[in-house]
């Protein structure tokens, strides 16, 4: 799937999605763009995501055997808790898919899928990690957790691996990797965010319900036209 020496390096990019969107027919299937430093940043419902030097700022390419958006964030989503808990820090994904320690993001992931007149071309894998950098006030990084700076290069494979691992796995069980991804969230199903109970989670919306209010709350895998 992904491989160590399919990576393509830039010190400043714009946004590592927005490179592989723009060049995802010249890119092979697989291929990992990573950057030091993106001057435009995106996070979810058109956020911005501050990307200093320090960070893992990273996006994968997919054009084979294209599953759901929801199904790489998730892969992707374990992945980087399993890494974590390897670590020793025991984080927990924030229901869509940020992942959280003590109440604080260390790292999100915006998935976003390129399609032509109604067809999907290639999926991206946008993931972004607080490492070494500086971060927001809600942000936590590695090293405030870890007390000591941490290898990128080394996040990064051992992402890959993990990613792979994961992948090959999951690839046919898309319902164990659900299992998987509702086990390791922060809240569960019978749980109350802000009054509400939680009467089901997916990865694409969650349903809760106050009183007599029943909400549906989208998670929104954005589908971008092109052409
Ligand atoms: C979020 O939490 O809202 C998702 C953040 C995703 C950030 C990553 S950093 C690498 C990739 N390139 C981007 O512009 N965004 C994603």
């Amino acid at each position: 799937m992904l491989r160590k020496n399919n990576i393509l390096r830039f010190k400043t990019i714009e946004s590592t999605n927005n490179f592989l969107k723009e060049n995802y027919e010249k890119v092979e299937n697989g291929t990992v763009v990573v950057a030091d430093i993106q001057t435009k940043g995106r996070g979810r419902l058109g956020r911005t995501w501050v990307s200093k030097k320090g960070g893992l700022w990273f996006s994968i390419l997919i054009k084979k055997d294209i599953k759901k958006p929801s199904f790489y964030t998730k892969l992707s989503s374990i992945s980087i808790i399993s890494i974590l808990k390897r670590l020793k820090i025991n984080a927990k994904i924030k229901w869509p898919n940020d992942i959280y320690v003590n109440s604080k993001k260390l790292s999100g992931i915006l998935t976003e899928a390129v399609t032509v007149n109604n067809n999907i071309k290639c999926i991206i894998i946008g993931i972004g990690i607080n490492v070494n950098n500086e971060t927001p006030e809600n942000g936590v990084s590695l090293s405030n957790l870890l007390k000591e700076r941490l290898s990128l290069d080394f996040l990064l494979e051992q992402f890959i691996k993990e990613f792979n691992k994961n992948y090959y796995h999951y690839r046919n069980l898309p319902f164990l990797l659900n299992l998987k991804w509702k086990k390791n969230l922060t809240f569960r199903k019978r749980n109350f965010v802000n009054g509400y109970k939680i009467l089901k989670i997916k990865p694409e919306y969650l349903i809760v319900k106050k009183g007599k209010i029943t909400l549906k709350i989208n998670s929104i895998h954005k589908l971008e036209k092109e052409r």
